[in-house]
């Protein structure tokens, strides 16, 4: 029986599957669990945000959010999906005005399926501190795929800087 269990676990041991998933340079897992968790929490949350979004708008060719997808192949937005953006309740106003979002308001854009209605994908941001935003991505499942001070996010929600980080597609 101990050597069966043995040479099954040479078997295995012997060749380790390739990787499914693609990790990027600039992912941060591991150091940012406490983000990580945090994105999950914010998930739950955003069923009862507010839709800041008019009609749901598709493909952006902006918005390169890296990381949605984490599996081959690998891509930024699924090709057909749509979007709606929610805030928390606390910053809807700034956020329609276009005025300074209060810290600990949270942001979710949510990529669906037009086709089902079922989400895709979330992209969240939420405010630490003034001018201090952590962004993150979650899948369908609510797994939080990256999450913590992404370079990549930043380098665009920075350029916004005068407006609060923000783009504000209503
Ligand atoms: C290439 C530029 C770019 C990158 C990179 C980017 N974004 Fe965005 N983001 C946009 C634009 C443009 C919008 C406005 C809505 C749209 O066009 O999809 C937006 C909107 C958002 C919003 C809605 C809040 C608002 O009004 O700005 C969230 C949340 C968001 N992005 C999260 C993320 C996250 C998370 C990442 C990184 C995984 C990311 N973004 C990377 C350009 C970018």
């Amino acid at each position: 029986m101990r050597s069966l269990l043995l040479g099954l676990l040479c078997a295995c041991g012997s060749a380790p599957p390739p990787p499914t998933t693609v990790v990027l340079a600039s992912s941060t897992p591991a150091s940012d669990a406490a983000d990580a968790i945090r994105a999950k929490e914010l998930v739950y949350e955003s069923a009862a945000w507010t839709r800041v979004t008019l009609e749901a708008y598709e493909k952006s060719t902006l918005c390169l959010a890296i990381g949605h997808v984490n599996s081959a192949p690998r891509s930024t937005h699924r090709p057909g999906e749509m979007f709606h953006t929610y805030v928390s309740p606390d910053a809807v106003a700034a956020y329609r005005d276009g005025g300074e979002l209060p810290v600990g308001a949270a942001i979710s854009k949510r990529a669906f399926d037009p086709t089902t209605g079922a989400t895709t994908a979330y992209f969240l941001m939420w405010k630490e501190a003034a001018s201090t935003w952590t962004y993150a991505t979650v899948s369908r499942e609510g797994t939080a795929l990256r999450a913590g001070a992404l370079r990549d996010c930043a380098g665009c929600h920075d350029k916004q800087r005068a407006n609060d980080f923000l783009f504000r597609k209503i």
